[in-house]
């Protein structure tokens, strides 16, 4: 990861950051205003001018009309996007005096500033690091760690396809989970068997890679207990149900919310919040092949409901089924699952916002308030009782598909039939966790939302806020 430091003075030849708000005095920049103008400048967030030579340069960022922490986040992400490989930035714009202005001005440098290189072969075009002037800011460290965290889930998703097979990323989250301090498990083939997962191996059938199911805890006895679940479909073809190439294109963005969860609770170890932690990740290819499941088949999923599969694609809610029913039985507090699970939560919100889902009013809001506060956009949806004859079904307890309309929410609802009593909230990332192209908050690809909204409900139910 770039680094962030913190140093009294800019330091000779850093490119400086300096924020511009539609209306106030310009006296200070060392550009006239029509000049900007000329140089393309617009003054809306996002937009940057780099001016000036070796010794002193600037970067002046548009903030809009009234400069917030999501206006901060968008600029800073905007400006490193723009300033040359190896570059030192600097900048103050940490210090003013708005609520999360220190963690809008690093989020946004380091998100801005990600890049995924692994296959790629030349040098690596991404800036120095970041330079915070003025007083010695606190709580940038944790602030490193969730950052650190949402570029591991970055990293994952971007991953090709072909080398996250379910079993090395089931190895590789445990060893992350690890060096966190969690006590892990890697449940294997037969042992997915014995345990009942019906709807896990049911999505498997398809592919020659086996599938995995990640399990991790941090134990904190007499504290709150979140359990963490996210779906984990290494490569989403469709199944039998197959997608269009289009479709496909994307489809190794599929494990991002187990990506999350994984990469959120690795934070919330290292942070040393004080709760205890269950983590469930179901793993698997969803892929057409000779033994693959049918369009007709019924699994049995873990709590003993059977679930009837008339549409191999809607293969999340299946895994997501018997990981719910895990969570539950470990009795937590909360369950927080996360997945890229409908095309109708995208078409409904877009690309940036994630859809939430809960039963009860209090969890929902617990959700909406730690989003704010990690700044990652989510909206509530409904859960209406009445919708469940969307998806009964003439032969099994439940079918996987709701029909035409609605489809996020019928997904939810099959969700619901396997959290028993306990709260639990649902984030749809199907948008958010993918950007679609490159932009002020990172390259086109993995996005890593969701991760500081979960470390932000973990502070909250701990009683801790970071
Ligand atoms: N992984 C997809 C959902 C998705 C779509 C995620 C686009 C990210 C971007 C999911 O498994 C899926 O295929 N859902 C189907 C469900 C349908 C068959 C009921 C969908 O949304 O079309
Ligand atoms: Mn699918
Ligand atoms: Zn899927």
């Amino acid at each position: 990861m770039r680094e962030v430091v913190h140093a009294t003075e800019t330091p000779a030849g850093a490119i400086r950051l300096v924020g511009l708000v539609a209306g106030e005095p310009t006296d200070s920049l060392p550009i006239a205003p029509a000049t900007l103008e000329r140089l393309g400048f617009t003054g809306d967030v996002g937009s940057v001018v780099l001016v000036g030579g070796d010794e002193d340069s600037v970067a002046v960022l548009g903030l809009g009309d009234v400069a917030g922490a999501d206006e901060l986040r968008q600029a800073c992400g905007a400006a490193a996007r723009v300033v040359p490989a190896g570059s030192e930035v600097a900048t103050s714009l940490h210090t003013l005096d708005f609520e999360g202005a220190l963690a809008a001005v690093v989020d946004g440098f380091l998100a801005g500033s990600y890049r995924y290189e692994d296959y790629r072969s030349g040098d690596s075009d991404t800036p120095g690091r970041l330079v915070l002037v003025g007083d010695e800011p606190s709580g940038l460290d944790d602030l490193r760690v969730v950052m650190q965290a949402v570029e591991v889930a970055r990293d994952w998703v971007n991953r090709p396809p072909r080398d996250k097979a379910p079993a090395a990323l089931a190895a590789e989250m445990s060893d992350e989970l690890q060096a966190a301090g969690y006590e892990t498990e890697v449940w294997e083939e037969g042992r997915i068997e014995d345990e009942g997962l019906g709807g896990l191996l049911g999505v498997a059938a398809g592919s020659d890679r086996p599938p995995r199911l990640l399990v991790a805890r941090q134990p904190a006895p007499g504290r709150p207990h979140l359990a963490l679940v996210g779906k984990g479909i290494v490569f989403d073809s469709g199944g039998l149900s197959i997608k269009t190439s289009e479709g496909m294109e994307t489809m190794k963005v599929d494990m991002a919310g187990g990506a999350a969860v994984a990469a959120a609770a690795s934070a919330i170890g290292r942070l040393d919040i004080d709760l205890a932690v269950s983590v469930f990740v179901p793993l698997t290819d969803n892929m057409p092949g000779g033994s693959a499941q049918k369009p007709g088949d019924v699994v049995r999923i873990r709590n003993g409901k059977t679930v009837e599969v008339l549409n191999t694609d809607a293969e999340g809610r299946l895994v997501l089924a018997d990981a719910l029913a895990l969570a539950a039985e470990a009795g937590p507090d909360l369950i927080v699952d996360a997945a890229t699970l409908t095309g109708a939560a995208r078409v409904a919100l877009g690309p940036h916002i994630a859809a939430v889902f809960a039963v009860a009013d209090a969890a929902r809001e617990r959700c909406l308030a730690a989003a704010e506060r990690a700044g990652e956009r989510v909206w509530p949806f409904p859960l209406p009782s009445d919708h469940r004859k969307l998806i009964d079904s003439g032969v099994a307890d439940m079918k996987n598909t709701g029909g035409k309309f609605g489809g996020a929410i019928a997904a939810a609802l099959l969700l619901a039939e396997f959290v028993d009593d306990v709260p639990w909230v649902h984030l749809d990332i199907a948008g958010p966790a993918w950007l679609l192209e490159n932009g002020p908050l990172g390259p086109k690809g993995g996005s890593g939302f969701g991760v500081r909204t979960m470390v932000e409900i973990a502070a909250d139910l701990a009683g801790d806020r970071v």
